[in-house]
């Protein structure tokens, strides 16, 4: 059996599958990381029974459909609605905190309903082990929360909450990238909830974009798979989801009125951004893994110089920040947050 590592092509030839790719899919496939994308072809090839760089070549000019399906398993907007749902509990304390509420004082509930089927069941320990681990965890958690919340304070964020309604400045988040609108949904959700629940509330406003047409036409449909929203509270699906049969399955249209609360924006984020506001809060979760140091480092620059002093960048779990130049700090580590310090 062929397997990924033995199949070899030279620069050229990546060079030359990746610029048929661009013109066909419209992807900028050059931002990301030449591994990624080549083990991506490389898996395709052994689909297709092809095992040289020649004959998937000619394959991929003869058979229209192979773009798509190379596109498709690239899955380039894989998004859920609360991905990593601590992240956005922690945004949803600091919100709280900064207009003196306690979480008993409102109803909300950001834990995913054990109930969904497409949930990951979680592996069998003995209760023991999982005691402790669970303990651990708990007592990591506690620790990294209360080192976050000395810089929390310092933040843009929990200022303009605390000035409500003396000063009555809004408060700007971007979702960049977007991909299918799950992630400005789940920060517009949460922002909505809480301000049905606390009389003298600021104004939000969400900003999302992403590269592709497509994911914004997607997102201002509003409609998801079981898939996406995998993570949802029972809670937030009762009272922001229609739930529907489709096919043999389920999806869920988010209501119309959250709808509105949000500007699309279809752009290459490394051609500019197209609207003039600097951002309180920035979400860039799960692009910058993907792409190459160069391009990493100029999105970084771009989504620096849009972000607010004491503006909070909030990255996805596995993604950090390595450039000493930047003026980014880390304010917590579990959930990858920085901060602008200057
Ligand atoms: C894996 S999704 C991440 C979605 C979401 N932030 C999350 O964490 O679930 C990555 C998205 O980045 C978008 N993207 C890639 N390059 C981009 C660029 N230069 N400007 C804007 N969006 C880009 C892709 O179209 C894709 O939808």
């Amino acid at each position: 059996m062929i397997r990924i590592e033995d199949i070899k092509f030279d620069e050229d030839h990546y060079d030359l599958i990746i610029q048929f790719l661009n013109k066909i899919t419209g992807l900028k496939l050059g931002y990301y990381k030449r591994k990624h994308i080549e083990k991506r072809i490389k898996s395709r090839m052994i689909r297709v029974n092809c095992f040289e760089f020649e004959s998937y070549y000619r394959y991929l000019l003869e058979n229209p459909t192979e773009s798509d399906k190379f596109l498709l398993s690239f899955n380039i907007n894989y998004s859920t609605f609360f991905r990593n749902w601590e992240v956005y509990e922690q945004l949803e304390d600091l919100i709280l905190k900064s207009v003196n509420y306690n979480r008993a004082d409102v109803i909300s509930d950001l834990h995913p309903n054990p109930e969904r089927k497409y949930r990951k069941k979680s592996k069998r320990k003995s209760h023991k082990i999982e005691d402790t681990s669970n303990k651990k965890k708990l007592e990591h958690r506690l620790k990294n929360k209360l080192s976050a919340e000395k810089f929390f304070t310092q933040s843009i964020l929990y200022k303009k909450l605390k000035d409500f309604p003396r000063f009555k400045q809004p408060i700007n988040i971007w979702s960049c990238p977007c991909a299918n609108g799950e992630e400005p949904y789940s920060l517009t959700i949460i922002i909505d909830n809480l301000k049905k629940q606390i009389p003298q509330f600021p104004e939000f406003k969400i900003v999302a974009s992403d590269i592709d047409e497509n994911a914004i036409k997607r997102a201002k449909i509003g409609i998801y798979n079981e898939e996406s929203t995998k993570n949802i509270s029972r809670y937030f699906e009762k009272n922001y989801f229609v739930k529907e049969k489709a096919g043999f399955g389920f999806q869920y249209k988010l209501i119309e009125e959250i709808k509105d609360d949000i500007k699309f924006f279809e752009e290459d984020v490394m051609k500019g951004h197209q609207t003039s506001l600097v951002y309180d809060v920035i979400f860039c979760r799960y692009l910058l893994i993907y792409i190459n140091k160069a391009v990493r480092r100029k999105f970084l620059k771009i989504l620096e110089n849009r972000l607010n002093v004491g503006g909070l960048l909030f990255l996805g779990k596995t993604e950090t920040i390595f450039s000493s130049q930047s003026n980014l700090k880390l304010v917590d580590s579990l959930n990858r947050i920085y901060m602008k310090i200057n």
